[in-house]
């Protein structure tokens, strides 16, 4: 068995530079190779990590020395780019959305399938310690069982955010464009918080209703979408994504998750969990707030990216399984179907309609 899954990017933009870090730094894999659109991000990350520079993404999957490729490129090309690679019988880490909608995302799962390689997603909070605590707590039965789920995602982020991400690195508008991005806040942000929910709990969205709207950025897409997830068994998820308010989540700091149970809540902000049961369990006190130490085991991206190479290399499914992208972008579907047709949306109706985010003006 190989000890080092070799990979080749498809994307050399703002995150495939974090990403390229978190390979260097993960045992089992390493940095063959590198694409992008723009020949300079390509050539630049490729000399940092001693990869080389390719063309185009048809001649990085035709090498030999590639075995599996990551892909972060603009949204509207996730699904193309990952029947690119299963055709070329690689394995794919794919990053999240898995495509503009979940019928892209149902297409991205049957290319892998077909082929018989590996799709998986970095969704990237199951690598930390204090979403594992909250699974445990939840599958230990401490919180009892669930009411509702609650996830707060307040950032204010700059006005250049739209043209350049965070650093500028790659300039261009497709995060503010509909059907190149496929959505706002719901399908950029939200994604990661709705996988988590879903991860920790064990719940399956059923229905949802959303509003949302694009209330401060010059863009097609939402900048604000506040969502009600019905869970099967009956469970509440409330998810509030803004991109503009100014100060952030100011005193809840970077925002906030809460699990409310029948027996107990834990509540998520800024890393540091918080746990209130009913009945002593496990070093948790009855009946008060107390603060959980965390493990900091390592920065989640360079884990799961260590996780994912060891699960291929093992010839094992991927600790993200390949369904867990479709399984989010159900619930952002049904979320956007709903805003446009005025009522919930079960999350089995969104493969009748491919309904893109429309644009919502204030005022
Ligand atoms: N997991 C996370 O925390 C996280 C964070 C940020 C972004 N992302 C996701 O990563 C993806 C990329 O986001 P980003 O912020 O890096 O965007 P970006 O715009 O900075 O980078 C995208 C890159 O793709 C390149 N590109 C465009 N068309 C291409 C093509 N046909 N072939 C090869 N390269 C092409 C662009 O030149 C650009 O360099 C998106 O799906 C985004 O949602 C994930």
């Amino acid at each position: 068995m190989a000890e080092v899954l070799r990979f080749g990017f498809i994307g050399a933009g703002e995150i495939a530079l974090r990403t390229a870090e978190a390979v260097s730094q993960a045992p089992r894999a390493r940095l063959v190779a590198v694409t992008d659109a723009d020949p300079r991000l390509a050539q630049g990350l490729a000399e940092a990590h001693g990869a080389e520079a390719v063309d185009t993404a048809d001649d990085l999957v035709a090498r030999a020395d590639v075995d599996a490729v990551y892909i972060a490129v603009p949204h509207f090309l996730h699904s193309v780019m990952v029947q690119t690679a299963a055709r070329a019988g690689k394995h794919i880490l794919l990053e999240k959305p898995t495509g503009t909608s979940a019928a892209e995302s149902e297409r991205c799962l049957r290319a892998a399938r077909d082929a018989g390689v590996t799709l998986s997603v970095p969704f990237i909070y199951r690598y930390t310690e204090a979403w594992r605590r909250v699974r445990e707590l939840a599958a230990d039965a401490v919180l009892g069982d669930m009411q509702c789920l609650r996830s707060v995602l307040w950032a204010d982020k700059p006005a250049t955010y739209w043209q350049g991400g965070y650093t500028g690195r790659s300039q261009s508008d497709w995060r503010g464009r509909a059907l190149q991005a496929g959505g706002g806040v719901l399908i950029m942000n939200a994604v990661h918080d709705i996988d988590a929910m879903r991860w920790s709990t064990g719940l399956e969205a059923e229905r949802v209703y959303a509003e949302h709207g694009t209330f401060a950025a010059p863009v097609e897409v939402e900048d604000l979408a506040a969502v009600t997830i019905r869970y099967h068994g009956g469970a509440i998820g409330v998810i509030e994504v803004a991109a503009h308010a100014p100060g952030g989540a100011g005193p809840l700091g970077s925002g906030g998750h809460r699990w409310i149970g029948t027996q107990g809540q834990a509540a998520l902000a800024d890393g540091h969990l918080w746990v209130y049961a009913a009945q002593a369990v496990a070093g948790i006190p009855a009946g008060r707030w107390t603060e959980l130490e965390l493990d900091r085991p390592g920065d989640p991206r360079t884990l799961c990216v260590d996780d994912f190479a060891r699960a291929v290399l093992a010839g094992e499914r991927p600790p993200i399984p390949e369904d867990a992208g479709l399984e989010a972008m159900k619930v952002i579907s049904a979320a956007y179907q709903s805003q446009r047709f005025g009522r919930p949306v079960r999350t089995d109706e969104v493969f009748q309609r491919v309904v893109m985010a429309p644009r919502t003006t204030i005022g």
